[in-house]
């Protein structure tokens, strides 16, 4: 077993989760969604005390909404190094992703092409195949390879082209846990004048986001997979934005930008949580030791992988996240899945965890292991125990 020798406090970060004091669970389906930080949900429940009214009063309850308001943009566009006015608050990734494809939509035509990735989550590719059945374009998906999951550059390099629109695809999957070099795709869809639109939802748990260094266009993703509330956030370039028509009413502001794209009153007490959200992230991942610590967490498991148990994409912690992909050979993901439950740990069984299109690759259900920065060595150890056992069949699900 590798030595862990990091220098992150994992103790003092899970001293601020009442969940994970609680002892529930040991929780490894982060990638499903994350525990929250007591000070997150104080925050929320602040809000709802302070600031429960609405906008467009000079009275003090009405003065807190404003400033939750601003506080939330600035602290997304800290999150995502752009600017306040390019970011955009929504439902959650899906519908935020809908919203922002169907303006840009307006401008598809006949016989354009989106082009996606093999490896995305659905909500990556679905908004384009409803934008392009509507305006008689088509998706064309680029492949990935079969063991590594990741992409075939030679397949991206030939299907970006003149007709291609735009170039969307899930930085980091979050089934097989692959990383995409978001740079050299974004390198490949300006060459031929198209926006890179990029699923970041799973990757912000997992590392540090920078829109301008990757020279993305958009960028979609979910507060409530890294310790915020369930809520939508996304970057646009504000030159991008400019150029689309937000489906709005004719009374709501146009500006800042990107809040042309919000519909209606936001949720308030959502948006307090998510700068708590992203002020717990400050302080915890300075200089990026949540990361650090996730990953390290993420060598000792595949370190201790016993025999029996295989993962599906990269076999290493290059071009990953610690989200592993399994398939034990003794007994099928569900019944291993079912299994760890009854012991205490949170894990899901599914045949593409929204990833339509590893379906096959998957072939029938596999085991998601989420690890994150809360986790622990010893909850790693045990988890790598209760696989062995079951692997090795010792245990009453295989008999
Ligand atoms: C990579 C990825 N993209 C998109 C989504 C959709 O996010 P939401 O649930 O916020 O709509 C998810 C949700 O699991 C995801 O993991």
């Amino acid at each position: 077993m590798t030595a862990v020798g990091s220098s992150f406090d994992v103790d003092a970060v899970r001293a601020r989760f009442s969940t994970l004091r609680g002892g529930e669970a040991i929780f490894f389906d982060t990638p499903g969604g994350s525990q929250v930080p007591d000070e997150v949900r104080t925050a929320v429940a602040d809000a709802m005390r302070d600031a429960a009214g609405n906008l467009g009063g000079s009275f003090p309850t009405s003065r807190r909404v404003a400033a939750i308001v601003e506080d939330a943009h600035d602290a997304a566009a800290r999150f995502l190094g752009c600017a306040p006015e390019e970011t955009i608050f929504g439902q959650n990734m899906t519908s935020l992703n809908f919203t922002l494809s169907r303006a840009f939509a307006r401008s598809l035509r006949e016989g354009d092409e989106v082009v996606v990735l093999q490896s995305d989550h659905d909500a990556s590719v679905s908004p384009w195949l409803e934008a392009c059945a509507d305006t008689g374009g088509s998706v064309v998906t680029a492949a990935v390879d079969r063991d590594t999951c990741l992409p075939d550059w030679d397949d991206l390099a030939a299907k970006i082209g003149p007709r291609t629109r735009v170039v969307a695809f899930s930085w980091a999957a979050n089934s097989v846990g692959t990383v995409v070099d978001a740079a050299r795709v974004a390198e490949l869809a300006h060459a031929v004048g198209a926006p890179v639109w990029i699923d970041a939802t799973h990757y912000a748990a997992h590392l540090p986001i920078d829109v301008r260094a990757i020279d993305c266009d958009v960028l979609v993703c979910s507060p409530y997979k890294f310790c915020g509330p369930h809520l939508g956030l996304a970057y646009g370039r504000a030159a991008v934005l400019a150029d689309w028509r937000p489906y709005k009413v004719r009374p709501a502001p146009t500006a800042p930008i990107g809040r042309s794209f919000e519909t209606g009153t936001m949720p308030y007490e959502q948006l307090a949580g998510f700068t708590a959200a992203v002020a717990y992230w400050e302080s915890v991942d300075a200089p990026g030791a949540g990361h650090a610590w996730t990953r390290e967490l993420g060598d000792r498991f595949l370190a201790g992988l016993p025999a029996g148990v295989s993962v599906i994409g990269p076999p290493t912690s290059a071009d990953r996240v610690a989200t592993f992909l399994l398939q034990l050979d003794v007994l099928d993901a569900a019944a291993v899945s079912d299994e760890l439950v009854a012991r205490g740990f949170n894990v899901t069984a599914s045949e593409h965890f929204y990833c339509l299109g590893l379906r096959e690759r998957i072939g029938g259900k596999a085991l998601r292991v989420g690890i994150f920065h809360y986790n622990t060595a010893a909850e790693v150890d045990a988890l790598l125990a209760a696989l062995a056992e079951i692997a090795a069949g010792d245990s009453p699900a295989v008999a």
